[in-house]
This record gives structure tokens, sequence and C-alpha cells, in this order.
């Protein structure tokens, strides 16, 4: 999604502005721009595509000014180019926004009926017009913020400066985040803490609803009803942490190899190591012997982690699992007991339609709990539980390290429940322990494995076409790896489970179809050596993710990964490390951009 940042300086801002935004790439942008007040009137230097063209263009046309806003913009209305680029502006105010203004097109008819003309496709522009249409009618900067924002209708955050006032920036939020930065005589604004961390380690979140007046002097918050308002001044937690990527060529490829520690280390939340028992960091405030159901909802990878966790919450804690997209679930108006747990699953924190199924859930009376790997993100301050994953930022679009702590999370969970249940006694609940304390040792063994899968992706890259086919928590795995593959390589790709091959995918099976099948030697192999065996007979290309008793197994002509032995309960786990290089490598070796994918965000705040 776009990223914002505002300063309110002691010097000129430009530059400052555009080192910011470089720490916010990772969101995925296809467009940028920085607007300053010289003099008293708004200048703006924009560009097409990356950074690096900002920065140029800036080098050539050096903005001077010490107030002012920039933006990194991903296309939702309008195409990627330097006219549609924020900041939007007029001759009295420029904005920068993330979100949709739903209400745009009707807003745009009424104020050209007032004379305004409009230069771009966006519905950001519309912001800037009604704003300075406000101050036409002679209201003061606040004054036309207070007048304008009950007019916008959908999600956003905003940052606008204003001509004729070099002390003076606001911004809002409904929807998308935005936070304070609280400096020495300097104050700024950010659409995430990272994008704050060069300049403060003190900042303030907005709510829902929020906007806030800067002066150098301070900051003044109001609430959605323009109440004066009071929110908590907090330290950054990340606030020297320099995001890199190490020795790595790419952040995805950090973000695999730095699963063991992450894993280890979000276990350690969560489990009693020395006297292997999970121990919950959180009072659950409900009796979970009593849930009448669990319904999980999410997007994209959360959802398939989600979908893992489904097998874990029925098999540990008997309980019934609902679990849908989030972007379905919002709008199914299902019908939900009152007193059930929502379950919701997001790395950001902050997708559209994740927040929107988790409030949809709290009207239906549900407890709602998240798994978010940001503390301070949206849905993890709407959540009256929140479990934590401790990924750490993750920079890649395509998720990784924070899909496996998401499993970590909730098999944890999992286990808790299914003894609060009465389901799990002491000695399974030691056993499970055990092997879930045995998954980061796992995993850096997994590692070790990564030059056969890079030899593997070799015949990927050359693939129009793949399938991935798993049973059991494999199958969401690999629904997992068809994403990771699609999203970052391009190529198609779909996940199945093994046992749907016959119901009609295997009309797909020829030569020219990699099938990459996981399968460790477990309850169900026997059933995917059958599936295996009707792929080979029409002549597809097998391969297999599977342990050494597995790959003696098959009987079959087939290219084995061969993975560490392993239990059955979480090897999903385990193997999203070969099932992650194989896309990554494969990404590689077509030259795409393996951490930030065409048309991905990293965050989608909006629906
Ligand atoms: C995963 O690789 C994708 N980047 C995407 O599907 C992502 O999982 C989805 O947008 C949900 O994001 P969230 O976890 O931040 O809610």
């Amino acid at each position: 999604m776009c990223g914002i940042v505002g300063i309110l300086g002691r010097e000129p801002v430009a530059l400052a502005l555009v080192e910011a935004l470089r720490r916010l790439e990772y969101r995925g942008y296809d467009s940028a721009g920085v607007a300053t007040i010289e003099s008293g009137a708004i200048e703006r230097v924009r560009a097409e595509g990356k950074l690096r063209n900002l920065a140029e263009r800036l080098h050539n046309h050096p903005l001077q000014g010490h107030v002012g806003i920039g933006h990194t913009r991903w296309a939702t209305h309008g195409k990627p180019t330097e006219n549609n680029a924020h900041p939007h502006a007029t001759a009295k105010v420029a904005v920068v926004h993330n979100g949709i203004i739903e209400n745009f097109r009707e807003l745009r008819d009424e104020l050209r009926q007032r004379g305004h003309v409009f230069v771009t496709e966006t519905d950001s522009e519309t912001i800037a017009h009604l704003v300075t249409d406000n101050l036409n009618n002679g209201l003061s900067p606040q004054e036309a913020m207070a007048a304008s924002l009950p007019r916008l209708h959908g999600a956003f955050a905003l940052a606008l400066i204003f001509a004729g006032h070099e002390d003076l920036m606001i911004g809002a939020r409904r929807g998308a985040p935005l936070a304070i930065g609280h400096g020495q005589g300097e104050m700024f604004l950010g659409s995430d803490a990272l994008a704050l961390a060069p300049f403060t380690d003190t900042i303030t979140y907005l709510e829902d609803g929020d906007w806030v007046v800067l002066t150098r002097a301070g900051a003044t918050l109001h609430d959605g009803t323009n109440r004066v308002v009071a929110r908590p001044v907090q330290k950054l937690l990340a606030s020297s942490q320099i995001i890199d990527k190490g020795n790595f060529r790419h952040f995805m490829a950090k973000e695999i190899h730095e699963q063991p520690e992450v894993i280890g280390r979000t276990l350690a939340h969560y489990l009693d190591m020395a006297h292997e028992r999970v121990r919950l960091p959180f009072e659950l405030g409900f009796d979970v012997a009593s849930l009448p159901r669990l319904t999980i909802s999410a997007c994209g990878t959360g959802y398939l982690a989600g979908l893992t966790g489904r097998y874990w919450f029925e098999r540990f804690a008997g309980l019934a699992v609902d679990i849908d997209v989030a972007s379905e679930f919002r709008y199914r108006e299902a019908p939900m007991t009152p007193g059930g747990l929502m379950l919701v699953v997001s790395q950001s924190g902050e997708t559209a339609d994740t927040l929107a199924a988790m409030r949809y859930a709290r009207t239906q009376r549900q407890h709602v709990m998240s798994v978010v790997n940001v503390p301070s993100s949206t849905i993890a301050r709407e959540s009256d539980i929140v479990a934590l994953t401790l990924a750490g930022p993750e920079i890649g679009v395509a998720s990784t390290k924070a899909f496996t702590c998401q499993l970590a999370v909730l098999a944890c969970l999992a286990i808790a429940f299914g003894r609060a249940r009465g389901l799990i006694d002491d000695e399974r609940e030691r056993q499970l322990v055990r092997e879930l304390i045995a998954v980061p040792g796992l995993m850096a063994e997994a590692m070790t494995r990564e030059p056969q899968a890079e030899q593997m992706a070799h015949m990927l890259s050359r693939a129009r076409d793949v399938l991935y086919l798993g049973r059991g928590t494999n199958y969401p795995l690999a629904l997992e790896g068809a994403l990771k593959l699609k999203e970052i390589s391009y190529i198609h790709a779909e996940g199945y489970a093994a046992g749907e091959l016959k119901h009609g995918p295997i009309a797909l099976i020829d030569e020219t179809m990699p099938v990459i099948v996981i399968a460790p030697r477990d309850h169900v192999f026997e059933k995917t050596v059958s599936n295996m065996q009707e792929v080979a007979a029409r002549g597809g290309r097998i391969l297999l993710l599977t342990d050494a008793a597995g790959a003696k197994a098959t009987g079959l002509d087939l290219k084995a990964l061969i993975m560490p032995d392993m239990a059955d309960e979480f090897t999903a786990l385990v193997y999203a490390v070969p099932v992650q290089m194989l896309a990554y490598h494969t990404a590689v070796l077509m030259g795409k951009d393996a951490d930030q994918p065409r048309n991905l965000a990293k965050s989608v705040t909006v629906e």
C-alpha cells in the first residue's frame, strides 16, 4: 500500500522526506512525490516509478521548504503516471493520501459545479479541492479540515500542508494507519513507525476518526466529533532497528533464513520450554470449555495459516471451525452463536477485509482474538486478545517468516484449547510441545536443502503452469506454495487437495506441467502415492517434498527433495521452508523482483 511522510522541520525537508519514503518502499508502489511550502507557495516534485527517479528530479529541481509531505503511491484510481502521483494540490493546499475515497465522483461533480478544475483521474485530488473549497469560504485550515472530513467516505490516511502556513501540517486517519512523530522543535507524520524511525523514537498513533493539527510547538489531536483528545505517547520499539538485507540478495531470502530464529522466539513466548507445556502470555477472558464455535477469517497467506490451524483446533481441541476469506466473510452475514470466538490472522494488522470481518463478528457478540505481527496495528488495537507473532518486520511482500510464525502461534493456541477442553492430558501436551520445540532445529536443517530447491527451480522457471498437491495440513501448504510461486514469479500455479486430483485437475497433467507433491511419510502418505502414480502414468513430472522413508516408498521415477525426519503433526511449519525456497529461486532465475513483485502491496488497506 501507499506510504505517507510529513516533516515540520527546521531546515529544508525534501531530501529527508525521500529518505523516509525509502523505508516504506517494501509496501509496494509505482510512483512518488514531495511537496513543500517555499515563500508561502506550494512547490511540488513528482516522478513515476521508483524513488531514485524522484531523487534525480529533486537534484535538478531542489526544494528548500522547511515543511513538507511525501508519498509513495500504489495506484488504485488512475494509472501510475507522474500526473497521478501524490501530492495532489491546488494553489492553497497539498495533500497525500492512503486509501480510497469511495464517494469521490459525486464530490468531484459538486466541486466542478463550483468552478473547480480537476487535472487527474485520482480520487485523492478531490480531497485537495474539497479543502480548498472550504478555504475559499473563508475558513481557516483547521476549520476547513473539520468541515471536509465528514464529507469523505471510505478509508484514508491524509497529510496536508497549506500555502502561507510555514508552521502547520494536518493529518487525519480513518481505516488506514497514521502516526505522529515528536521531535525537538520539529514534528512528523508517517503511515507507519518505520518511516518515523530516522527522526524520533517518540510517537503517537492516531485512532480511527482522529485528525491532528501540528505546529513545531506540538500536536493538537481531535476525534471524529472534533473534540480535542489525548492519545498515548509511546517509545518506538524499532527506532534504531535498521532494516537491511544483511548478506542476502533479497529481503525474502533473509526472511526465509530467519525462520528458525523467529519461530524459536515466538514459541518461547507461548511455551514453558522447561516443563514442556503451553503457557499463553495472556488471559483468554472467556471459558474455552464452553466455546460453541471457532470462526477463522483472514486474507492471502494469513488465510492459509488459518486453514492449517483449523486442522489443529479440530484435532486437538475438538472445536467446530468455520473459516472463510475475509473478503467473503465480511459480506456473508454469517449467523454466529453469541459467545463464540472470532480469530483473525494478519501479518500487517491493517488488512481492510480482515478488519471488516472482525468488526462484523463483534456485532455478532463474538470474542475477538487476532494473530498479528504488528502490536500497534489497527486489528491488534481492536481485538479483545492479541496473540503476537514475533517475526520482526517482514519486508518482502511475499510472506514467509510471518506465515510460519502464525502457524506456530495457532499450534500453541490449539494445544492450550485442547487442554482447557479436557481433550489433551499432560503426556499428550508434553509430546506435542516437544514436537513444536523441535521445529526451529528442523527448519535449520531444512535450510541445508536449498541447493536441491534451487535445482528444482530450474524446471519450474521453464513452466507455464504448476500444480501443487498435499493432504491434511500439507493441503493448505500446497495452496501457499502456489500462492508464493505465482506472486513472485508470475507463473500460473494452483494448489489442490491431492485427493481431488481425479475430480478434475488430472485433465491438466502432461509432460509440460510440473507437479509439486508435499508428502512426508505420514498417515495419509500411501493415499498420496496413488495420486502420484496417476500423475506419472500421464507423463506428469513430479517434484516430491518428502522424507527419506517417503522417497524410498514411492517406487516412482521422480525428483525428491529429502527433508529431515519428523513427527506428523507440525510438518507444515518445516516443509514451508522448501516451498518458499522453490518460489524464491524460481523468481530469481526468471529475473523477477522477489521483494517487490509487480502489482502487489505488502499491506492491503483498501478492499
Ligand atoms: C502473502 O504472500 C501475500 N503478500 C498476501 O496474500 C498477504 O498474505 C495478504 O495480503 C494478507 O496480509 P496480512 O497478513 O497483512 O493481513
